[in-house]
């Protein structure tokens, strides 16, 4: 567990240790995809491996699906930007739409394209219990919920209802706690001095191996707004919540490369499924008590909790608590729902600022000197007092960070949705229940006709669009979405944890420019790793650091 989720993935892509398990899924995968080919059967132009041999070309799409889905999609967009096509995948029918049907699609209820199946899956319990027709047939999703864990429970009505209330509604109140976690734990200088025995530090720039550091930051930041400050600083929570996230991935990874038949063996095979529920003990054992308390509080003093409830700022914990059924207020249930708010936010944040901190140190002396001028003439040198309203008015800062997510979003695709029932597009064309529909997202914004030299990072490019008064201002907002910019998703399922996903990231890149210069620790900025259609920071590249000398 000491391993990031972008380690796991890094070694899975590179080469599997685990030589059994990898023999299993070769053999299983040639018998299956013997019988079974879903992309075959698709009425759409199924790009990808071009080889004519039908036993072969159903396993080489895969395995090329898995090690270059990114160019696939990059390429296959080319061919067809306005034309409906499907890719291949390892476990489903992946049907690609051109921009001309995001409208449409945007507004579809969960009924008919569902975001939240596209990810995650019904668990056991609940797939044996009461709700067993609604969720019927729990086809491949994702991250195979009903094994790993990352259940449709976990992100249910609830778990978005408090992330709502929380983090949209009143994510003012969030930057107090956030910055004030982000100030003891920031201190990167403490960590430079356990890094640099294994990093000596080259003249005054020390290398720190970013996204772990990052990755341990945001979670702590975001968990003292999800649990509070004595759980979040417990020792034991954020390894918790991150092997929960890494082995959550790694399980379902690995279960995709063989065939479903062979789940429960492999299952018992793989470390990763023990793993995962280990965090999970772990989890609940820390939140029990204060969840137990909670709701003991509420029982006792109603009229506290409601008065508590409009004026005052609440944890995740208590916000689940006030947003879940009364029979779901379980510990075990509240604990679930804590570690799905978690998982939301704390990979994609933290690659967010990986990300944004590598284009940064590309080209340090062009960008910083603008942005720390545009932050100190808000805030001064300070910055431990900065509000919602300040953050607001520093358009270069959010304009580079949607530059820098513009080429390395979570992922290549966008506005993934299971399709519940047959849909008929207005063009006529149908898409079959079951298919899993998304964008080109990367391509899509690559080519964005309104674009000046669009595969040119410019980080300020969104500010300059701002400030035109001839263009269109929909959209270009960190936070916000059109053609051009899917990368929080789109529409009614937007990601509802993004305005805080976008504070902690201004946070974080504040306090670094304040503190400390960046530097790269090689030539050029470093290739991010991809494969199927993830985009992850290179998790063991190092950034130079030094104290901040201007
Ligand atoms: C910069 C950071 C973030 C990025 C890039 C990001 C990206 C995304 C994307 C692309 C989606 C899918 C939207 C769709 O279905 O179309 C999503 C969903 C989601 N995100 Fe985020 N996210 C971020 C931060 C966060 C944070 C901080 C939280 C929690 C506080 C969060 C919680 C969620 C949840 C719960 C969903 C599932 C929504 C649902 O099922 O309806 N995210 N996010």
């Amino acid at each position: 567990m000491n391993t990031t989720l972008n380690d796991g993935l890094q070694s899975l892509s590179y080469g599997s240790s685990n030589a059994i398990l990898l023999g299993i899924a070769i053999i299983a995968i040639a018998l299956v995809l013997q019988l079974y080919d879903s992309n075959a059967k698709s009425k759409y132009p199924v790009v990808g491996a071009d080889l004519k041999n039908y036993f072969f070309r159903a396993i080489r799409q895969r395995q090329h699906w898995f090690k270059h889905g990114p160019e696939i999609i990059h390429s296959s967009f080319k061919k067809f930007p306005n034309t409906i096509f499907t890719l291949p995948s390892l476990d489903r029918t992946s049907i690609v739409l051109p921009p001309r049907f995001l409208a449409e699609i945007k507004e579809l209820p969960g009924t008919i394209g569902s975001n939240s199946h596209a990810t995650s899956d019904v668990s056991i319990v609940i797939r044996f219990a009461i709700v067993k027709e609604k969720y019927a047939d729990p086809a491949f999703k994702f991250f195979i919920g009903n094994w790993t864990t990352l259940d449709y429970d976990i992100f249910a009505h609830a778990t978005i209802d408090a992330i709502k209330a929380q983090y949209i509604a009143r994510i003012g109140q969030q930057i107090g706690p956030a910055s004030s976690e982000a100030s003891i734990s920031v201190d990167i200088k403490a960590s430079l001095s356990a890094l640099s025995r294994t990093n000596p530090c080259q003249d005054d720039w020390t290398p720190i191996v970013a996204q772990p550091k990052i990755l341990e930051l945001v979670t702590q930041m975001v968990a003292r707004t999800i649990v509070g400050p004595d759980i979040c600083r417990d020792p034991e929570w954020v390894p918790a919540v991150i092997g929960y996230a890494q082995n959550v991935f790694m399980g379902a990874v690995t279960l995709k490369l063989v065939p479903k038949a062979a789940w429960p063996l492999v299952s018992l095979f793989t470390p990763y499924m023990y793993r995962i529920h280990r965090c999970r003990r772990t989890i609940r054992r820390l939140v029990r008590p204060v969840i137990e308390q909670t709701l003991a509080w509420r029982h006792e003093h109603p009229q506290l909790w409601a008065a508590k409830v409009k004026s005052e700022e609440m944890t995740t914990l208590e916000w689940l608590i006030e947003t879940s059924k009364p029979e779901e207020t379980n510990v075990p249930q509240m604990a679930h729902r804590l570690t799905g708010v978690s998982f939301g936010a704390a990979h994609t944040t933290s690659n967010t600022i990986t990300n944004a901190l590598m284009d940064l140190a590309n080209d340090f002396e062009r960008w910083a000197p603008p942005l720390r001028e545009e932050i100190e003439s808000i805030v001064g040198r300070d910055s431990s007092r900065l509000t919602n309203a300040d953050l607001s008015k520093m358009w270069k800062l959010d304009s580079f960070l949607k530059e820098s997510q513009r080429f390395h979003p979570p992922s290549k695709l966008s506005v993934n949705r299971k399709m519940m029932k047959d849909h008929t597009l207005s063009s006529g064309e149908v898409l079959p229940k079951d298919a899993h529909i998304s964008f080109a997202g990367v391509p899509m914004s690559l080519s964005e006709p309104t674009f000046e030299s669009p595969e040119a990072f410019d980080g300020f490019r969104f500010e300059k669009l701002r400030r035109n008064k001839e263009t269109d201002h929909n959209g270009l907002q960190f936070t916000s979405s059109y053609s051009g910019s899917l990368h929080f998703g789109h529409g009614r399922y937007m990601c509802p944890g993004r305005f805080m996903g976008s504070l902690i990231s201004k946070l974080l890149i504040i306090e670094f420019l304040q503190r400390y210069d960046l530097k790269l620790s090689g030539e050029g900025r470093p290739k991010n790793i991809m494969f199927f259609d993830m985009d992850i920071p290179d998790p063991k590249y190092e950034i130079m650091f030094r104290d901040r000398k201007a």
